[in-house]
C-alpha cells in the first residue's frame, strides 16, 4: 500500500527538506504534494527543485470553506505533516483525516506551545523562563494549537550564553535528526495496522 503525504509548511522549509530526502525512493512512502498559505515561502522552492507538485492555500477557502478536504483527497494523500505551518488546521481538515496530521514543535510541550508561540518567540519565553532544556515535540494535531497527543520528544541542553538563535540552532538539528525516521515508524506502523486487518 502506498502512502502518500502532503507536508504544510509556511516557511523555509528545512525540515520538510530533510522529509522529502528521508523519503525519496522510499518502497512505501512519496512525497506528493508541499503545502503552503505563503506563496513566497521557500519550502516551495524545495518542493519545485525536487519535482513535487505544490499549492497555495485561499484564507477562506481553508478556514470557512471546504478546507481542501475534496482535493487532497482526490490527490490520494493520506497523511499530512506540518513542518513549521502557522495556520490553525480546521475542523473540516481534521474530520477528514483522524489521527493522520502531525506537528513538530520546537520546544518541550505542553509548556510553551499555543498562538503566537512559534519561532523565536518559543526560544525566547524558554529562555526568559530560566529553563535548563528545550528540546522538540512531535504530536498528533488536534483542534487547538500545539495541543494533540504527544508522539515523540527529545531535549538538548541549554547552556550558559545561549541566545534565542543558538537555541534554535540546537533544536533545528534535533529536529532534522528525528522528524523524518519518527514519521517513517508513524507511517509504517499504519501500513502493519491494515495488514492485521486482512
Ligand atoms: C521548526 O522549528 C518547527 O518546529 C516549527 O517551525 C520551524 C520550521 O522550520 N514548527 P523550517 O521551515 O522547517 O526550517
Amino acid at each position: 500500500m502506498a502512502i502518500n503525504l502532503a507536508i504544510f509548511a509556511s516557511g523555509t522549509g528545512s525540515n520538510a527538506q530533510k522529509i522529502i530526502e528521508h523519503f525519496k525512493n522510499h518502497p512505501v512512502v512519496q512525497v506528493t504534494l508541499v503545502v503552503s498559505n505563503n506563496s513566497r515561502a521557500g519550502v516551495l522552492d524545495i518542493a519545485r527543485n525536487s519535482g513535487i507538485e505544490t499549492l497555495i492555500l485561499d484564507k477562506q477557502r481553508f478556514r470557512n470553506g471546504d478546507g481542501y478536504v475534496g482535493l487532497l483527497k482526490e490527490k490520494r494523500i493520506s497523511f499530512i505533516v506540518l513542518a513549521g505551518f502557522l495556520w490553525k488546521v480546521p475542523d473540516t481538515l481534521l474530520d477528514a483525516y483522524p489521527g493522520k496530521i502531525v506537528n513538530i514543535h520546537p520546544a518541550l510541550l505542553p509548556k510553551y506551545g499555543g498562538k503566537g508561540m512559534y519561532g523565536k518567540f518559543v526560544h525566547e519565553a524558554v529562555l526568559a523562563a530560566g529553563e535548563t532544556e528545550s528540546g522538540i515535540t512531535i504530536h498528533y494535531v488536534d483542534g487547538l494549537y500545539d495541543h494533540g497527543r504527544i508522539i515523540f520528544q527529545e531535549s538538548c541542553s541549554i547552556d550558559q550564553g545561549d541566545d534565542p538563535d543558538s537555541l534554535a540552532m540546537k533544536v533545528h538539528r534535533l529536529e532534522h535528526l528525528h522528524f523524518a525516521p519518527v514519521l517513517e515508524k508513524i507511517l509504517l506502523s499504519l501500513t502493519d495496522a491494515k495488514q492485521d486487518l486482512k
